[in-house]
């Protein structure tokens, strides 16, 4: 299975970093391609200009709908519809395309949700800048029938998309079958499987490094004893940094002899 990434940005430049390292050879293998656009090549100004004075007031500047429109029904080879409030949104959306906006106010980009995407065929980015887009925008695709997502990637607030969708392609695409040699190292790793807790600590030699020593049981060579040692590990540390995530815990992945903390 191959996917389609479509990027639009005012900054597309941005988006070279993702021609290296391993996303880089995913797409020499013509696992993933990776397309970045400059929303100001769907301008028809002079000045090229994609944002305006929000509605109601305020500070900073909206993105326009009419640019992005002009650009989504290209890359959605979909046709202009002169009054969507007529349209009724349908009850198959389409499956294979997914649209997604980054957005500061939205819910939270998961592990689940990169999981759920890896498995899509062509996924189109949007990336806002100023004090955000237009509303209409995910409002107009959606009453088309296409699968409109908006997400964030943390508490935080970035100068735009741009970072957020680079984190977001490359926690999809490493999850595409084929893209890592080792996929054991995935299924082991945090927020993933039936029991998300964060990953125990690792070690590599020397046994003793600069007067620190690896765990003993690390080097006893009982694999009981060391998954044993690392569950528990696992649960100590989730239970210290991330409360959060044992709260949400399955109680039925929890196994007999995790100790109560
Ligand atoms: N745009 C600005 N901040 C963002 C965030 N935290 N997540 C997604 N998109 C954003």
């Amino acid at each position: 299975a191959t996917m389609d990434i479509d990027i639009v940005s005012v900054f597309p430049d941005y988006f070279e970093v993702l021609n290296l390292s391993l996303l880089g050879k995913a797409q020499h293998k013509g696992l993933v391609q990776v397309e970045a656009h400059d929303l100001r090549n769907w301008t028809h100004d002079v000045h090229h200009s994609v944002d305006d004075t929000p509605v109601g007031g305020g500070a900073g500047m909206v993105m326009k709908p009419e640019v992005w429109a002009e650009c989504l029904d290209d890359l959605l080879h979909l046709a202009p519809v002169e009054d969507a409030s007529t349209l009724e949104k349908p009850e198959t959306p389409n499956e294979e395309t997914v649209l997604i906006f980054p957005n500061p106010s939205a819910p939270l980009f998961t592990q689940a949700d990169a999981t759920e995407l890896a498995g899509k065929k062509h996924l189109v980015f949007g990336c806002g800048r100023y004090e955000g887009y237009d509303a209409r925008i995910p409002e107009y695709y959606r009453l088309q029938g296409v699968d409109v997502r908006e997400y964030s990637i943390g508490d935080y607030v970035l100068n735009g998309g741009e970072v957020a969708v680079s984190a977001m392609i490359e926690a999809i695409t490493r999850l595409m079958p084929g893209f890592m040699g080792n996929h054991e190292s995935i299924v082991e790793e945090s927020y993933t499987g039936e029991n998300a807790l964060l990953e125990h600590y690792q070690y590599t030699k020397p046994a003793t490094w600069r007067g620190l020593a690896v765990p003993e049981v690390l080097l006893s060579g009982d694999h009981g004893k060391v998954d044993r040692f690392r569950r528990d590990e696992a649960l100590a540390k989730t239970t210290r940094i991330r409360p959060d995530l044992i709260e949400a815990l399955d109680c039925h992945a929890l196994d007999k002899k995790d100790r109560k903390e």
